[in-house]
């Protein structure tokens, strides 16, 4: 199997790599795949036998504070059988988090896991020290293996996160982001969702209480006893070098370097439950859609047909709705719709499906519309009022491409400390992403529009203020990103999580 797997990664990848006649001719469909497929061994349930389960709501301590722990915890994923997580709050999604813009939060997080972590809400403004750097860590009590990397910073057991929340309502997540383990550590379950309210949006009249829904879709593989599957290998010696990984027991393990592309499951988990089902009213539902998947893209549909109205993007609300009969999310992508249940007749089964993939990764979850029921939900033609488009004042390219065996931002490996570009606070920048693979790049604090990709319009789906977007082979991307709300050190990379292990990162400092 192993040998199999390393044939097919090496011929898609070599094809993807080495030139666009090759990878047309040779790989076909394998071009929209952006990893190499691990298949589990686990009993898995039938489709659409789980019930949907909602995370819970983070509860404050007191006025904006909140503490969550990170822990092990046994949970039942597969029917029957058990799987440890590393969760925020000891579950898979952590809790989710309800902010408010202008109301700052506190989340205090209490490392008790077996490794280091460093939180990030992703697609959050948010001042440096708070923003999850990757060597900020948390160490768990008695963690005393040496420092693994220059500058690295070590909080002891717990560290005081800082939101100000000085942002528009929006979908944001939030997750591990360690040096070199962001990619297991994320698989193992370090992962949630943090919804931002503003009154804009609450003016609004969208579908809202049990009509909405987070939904956090990814894919994982299963041991046959329910545990997690990644592929790594024993590394010799005591490596921390990017793609190591260390376990707990504080042996070094690789990432199996057939999985260089990506790791992608072969069970689609939303919210944690593998291909749930929900029961709805024939009515508007909105579903703010979360694609925290460690490399898989999906292709998402509605069957037997039906349409997305998608209301936001990444970083709030569009200024207007913008229909699509399928929205293709690459990891770290959100978007915010809403599907009018009342176009079907009660009783009927409603499959969100993943177009990208054949077989069980075709599915992803399914709705059963129960009854009718009163809807006084609409949609608006004028959602909101995002900021305009500023004029930049310069343009740079940040080129993500594979260099001797890693994966690059223009040409180098992650040099932490090392600001690939400094732009002024409260100005705007053109940046061109080149791509040699699937690159889905991510900006922290600076929220982007797509102006061009191959300087041809954007897609519909690329609409919006978003702070990630799916750069594919030989894609030329443009964005106009603006820089607001702090100085300091902040980071792009590609948020295929194997890819930003394996070094695809840069450092900016806002000046
Ligand atoms: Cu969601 Cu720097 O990542
Ligand atoms: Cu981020
Ligand atoms: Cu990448």
């Amino acid at each position: 199997m192993r040998t199999g797997n390393r044939r097919v990664s090496r011929r898609a990848f070599l094809g993807v790599l080495g030139g666009a006649g090759l990878a047309a001719a040779g790989c076909g469909g394998r071009r929209e795949s952006s990893g190499e497929l691990l298949t589990g061994r686990a009993r898995l349930p039938e489709p659409f036998t789980v019930p949907l389960p909602i995370p819970e709501v983070a509860r404050p301590v007191g006025p904006g504070r909140y503490e969550v722990t990170q822990r092990v915890a046994a949970v039942e994923i597969l029917p029957g059988l058990r799987t440890e997580v590393w969760g925020y709050g000891g579950t898979f999604p952590g809790p989710t988090f309800e902010l408010r813009r202008g109301v700052p939060a506190t989340i205090s997080v209490r490392n008790e896991l077996p490794v280091p972590t460093s939180t990030h809400l992703h697609g959050g403004v948010t001042p440096p020290g708070s923003d999850g750097y990757p060597t900020d860590l948390v160490v768990p009590a008695g963690y005393s293996a040496p420092h693994g990397h220059p500058g690295e910073v070590r909080h002891e057991v717990l560290k005081d996160y800082r939101y100000p929340v000085e942002q528009r309502a929006a979908t944001l997540w939030y997750h591990d982001h360690r040096m070199d383990f962001t990619a297991p550590q994320v698989w193992r379950g370090l992962a949630g969702m943090a919804l931002v309210r503003d009154d804009e949006e609450d003016a609004l009249p969208l579908p809202r209480g049990e009509r909405e829904l987070p939904l956090m879709i990814c894919d994982r593989a299963f041991e046959e006893d329910g545990s997690f599957r990644y592929p790594q290998t024993h590394a010799s010696g005591h490596g921390d070098g990017h793609g190591g990984h260390g376990g707990p027991g504080g042996g070094a393990f690789a990432l199996d370097a057939d999985y260089m592309e990506g790791v992608e499951g072969d069970v689609i988990l939303v919210n944690g439950a593998p291909w749930p089902v929900a029961e709805v009213t024939a009515t508007r539902h909105r579903l703010r859609l979360v694609n925290a998947s460690n490399a898989r893209r999906y292709r998402l549909r509605l069957a037997p047909g039906g349409r997305f109205t998608q209301i936001g993007s990444d970083a709030g609300l569009l200024a207007a709705p913008v229909a699509h009969d399928t929205i293709t999310m690459a990891p770290g992508e959100r978007y915010d719709v809403v599907v009018d249940f009342s176009a079907y007749p009660p009783g009927s089964a409603v499959t969100l499906v993943n177009t990208l993939a054949d077989g069980p990764a075709g599915n992803v979850m399914r709705f059963v519309v129960t009854r009718r029921a009163p809807d006084d939900t609409a949609v608006p033609a004028t959602l909101s009022r995002p900021p305009g488009r500023p004029r930049p004042v310069t343009s740079r390219t940040f080129d993500f491409r594979r260099t001797d065996e890693v994966w690059t931002v223009n040409g180098h490996p992650y040099r932490p400390g090392v600001p690939l570009a400094r732009p002024r606070l409260g100005t705007a920048e053109m940046w061109r992403l080149t791509s040699d693979f699937h690159h889905p790049v991510h900006v922290h604090l600076a929220h982007f529009q797509v102006l061009a990709r191959n300087g041809r319009r954007p897609e519909a789906t690329d609409a919006g203020w978003k702070d990630t977007v799916d750069v594919r082979p030989y894609e030329v991307v443009d964005v106009l990103a603006r820089f607001d709300g702090y100085r300091g050190r902040y980071m792009l990379h590609c948020h295929n999580l194997e890819h930003e292990d394996m070094a695809m990162m840069a450092d900016f400092e806002v000046v």
